[in-house]
């Protein structure tokens, strides 16, 4: 009987033991930013699978397409509202030649991607593909043009022949290829990582570069221009404050580049093989892109103390070991729950910068990194990743809700502590109010009270992203195994709300 007893006592304790407290605060009243949709943009290099075969397979092609583009992938791509798309590069934009990717296909010439395994690039897929696949998600283009390796006159004719609607030279050599009305594309970024792979420049000079090229971007029919900088990598502090220095307003943007891996000499580790404490380590290293977003602000901050220059993280995301028997150099990794937790961490982060942060672009959409997608051949599966950024759209555009947030802390290794709850809220034009929540903590739930000041909630909704192991993640045999249920476990009772979150998961509330 005494045995039985303290069964029955060790039963029902365990949840106790297994379960951490937490609170959150809201703040409606004090919503003043708008959490711009930019910051959920996406970026589709020319390279490995990420274009040829990952969005378009051209119109010749078995796989069911639209003009081109993989219908399946079209499918899945539109329902991430997607804001913004940026192309052609990365590495490659800076030995990109555009007039190479126009006109008849027969005539467009072959290139080697030195960047990315020497692959031969046939131009299939050019400007007039990249813009059409724009109109067909709906979403704004964001062209990298190259200050590396191509010409000023080469970048001022990409602008004429993409947004002229005049008799001009250019506009009338893109009618000559079938495009009458010109894209009108107000989004133009003035080389890729200029530090590095495009060009090896120092800041001083690459503003003198920014200078030069910007200069002959010009507006045509009144379509004027977000020019953006080639910005920092991660902790590069004096790269942004030379550029904003030297550059100042003639910029309307200032890029920024910050990969979650476990550094970049050696491997990186494998993306689906990784035990308990590396997935801590690199949650800790995923929430240091907070500190860095800070200090290259304040640095800004000193040269625009009224934040017209935006900050453009537009290259992040996580970066593991390639698969293995897949090509070098071609970046295709696989995607599990630690993934979907640096994304939804990382855009927890980013809505309580909207005042400087106006744009991010998570690398790369398909088959590349961090990606939304993988395809093979005609078969093709959605990340855990995709899940988070269709869960968070909510957020796109709505005002940014401060909060307080009380959790325990984990260990990380090193130095590192990991908060259990991340948490972000926004309200949208209809006055539903969206929280994203997560809880890092792989083998405890959490109990969590949230207090809404001032604010009446009648009804509560959910979705919940998790798995029984942080490793799972979808294959083309099984691309069900993480994916979104409805959620119940959050609970409005005499107008409190407590949400149980289960470990290991992420989380969106729709309050009404
Ligand atoms: O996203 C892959 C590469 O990472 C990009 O080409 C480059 O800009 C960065 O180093």
């Amino acid at each position: 009987m005494r045995t039985l007893l303290f069964c029955l006592t060790a039963i029902l304790s365990f949840p106790l033991f297994a379960q951490r407290e937490a609170s959150i605060r809201i703040y409606p009243e004090n919503g003043k930013h708008p959490i711009s949709k930019h910051i959920y943009g996406h970026f589709a290099e020319h390279l490995g699978t990420c274009i040829y075969g990952g969005l378009w397979v051209g119109p010749t092609s078995g796989i069911p397409n639209t003009q081109g583009y993989r219908n399946d992938v079209l499918e899945a791509l539109k329902k991430l509202q997607i804001p913004n798309l940026r192309w052609p590069g990365g590495c490659f934009a800076d030995e990109y030649h555009w007039m190479d990717g126009i006109g008849a296909y027969e005539n467009r010439p072959k290139m080697v991607n030195n960047n990315w395994g020497g692959t031969i690039e046939d131009n299939s897929f050019g400007t007039h593909e990249f813009l059409n696949l724009c109109e067909l998600l709906g979403t704004e283009p964001y062209i990298s043009a190259n200050a590396g390796s191509g010409t000023v006159e080469e970048m001022a004719k990409w602008v004429e022949y993409v947004n002229s609607d005049g008799d001009s030279p250019m506009a009338r050599l893109r009618r000559e290829n079938g495009r009458d009305k010109a894209w009108k594309v107000k989004f133009w970024g003035v080389g890729n990582e200029s530090w590095g792979c495009g060009g090896n420049m120092r800041p001083e000079y690459y503003a003198d570069i920014y200078r030069r090229y910007s200069t002959y971007c010009r507006t045509y029919d009144g379509n004027r221009l977000f020019k953006i900088a080639s910005g920092a990598s991660d902790y590069d502090y004096n790269w942004t404050e030379v550029l904003m220095k030297n550059i100042g307003g003639r910029m309307d943007g200032l890029s920024l580049h910050y990969y979650t891996t476990t550094g970049w000499n050696g491997s990186k580790g494998s993306a689906t093989g990784f035990n308990t404490d590396e997935y801590y380590w690199i949650l800790g290293k995923c929430l240091e892109i907070e500190e860095v977003i800070r200090k290259h602000s304040e640095i800004m901050d000193k040269y625009d103390p009224e934040k017209k220059i935006g900050l453009m993280l537009d290259e992040w995301g996580t970066w593991w070991d390639e698969e293995p028997g897949t090509i070098r150099g071609h970046l295709f990794q696989q995607n599990t729950m630690r993934d979907a937790f640096v994304a939804a961490l990382t855009l927890n982060i980013f809505h309580k910068y909207t005042d400087r942060l106006k744009m991010a672009n998570i690398a790369q959409i398909v088959n590349v990194l961090q990606s939304m997608i993988l395809t093979d051949g005609s078969k093709m599966t959605l990340t855990p990743t995709y899940h988070v950024f269709e869960m968070y759209k909510v957020h796109q555009d709505a005002t940014h809700l401060p909060m307080d947030i009380s959790c325990e802390k984990l260990v990380a290794g090193g130095n590192r502590e990991v908060p259990a709850i991340s948490a972000s809220a926004s309200r949208n034009a209809e006055g539903t109010i969206h929280i994203t929540l997560a809880n890092t903590d792989i083998d405890k739930s959490n109990n969590l009270s949230v207090t809404l000041d001032n604010t009446t909630i009648k009804n509560v909704s959910g979705r919940i992203l998790t798995s029984p192991s942080i490793n799972d993640h979808n294959t083309f045999e099984n691309p069900g195994k993480v994916k979104p249920v409805s959620f119940s476990g959050a609970k409005l009772e005499k107008g409190k709300l407590n949400v149980t979150l289960p470990p290991k998961s992420i989380v969106v509330l729709e309050l009404k």
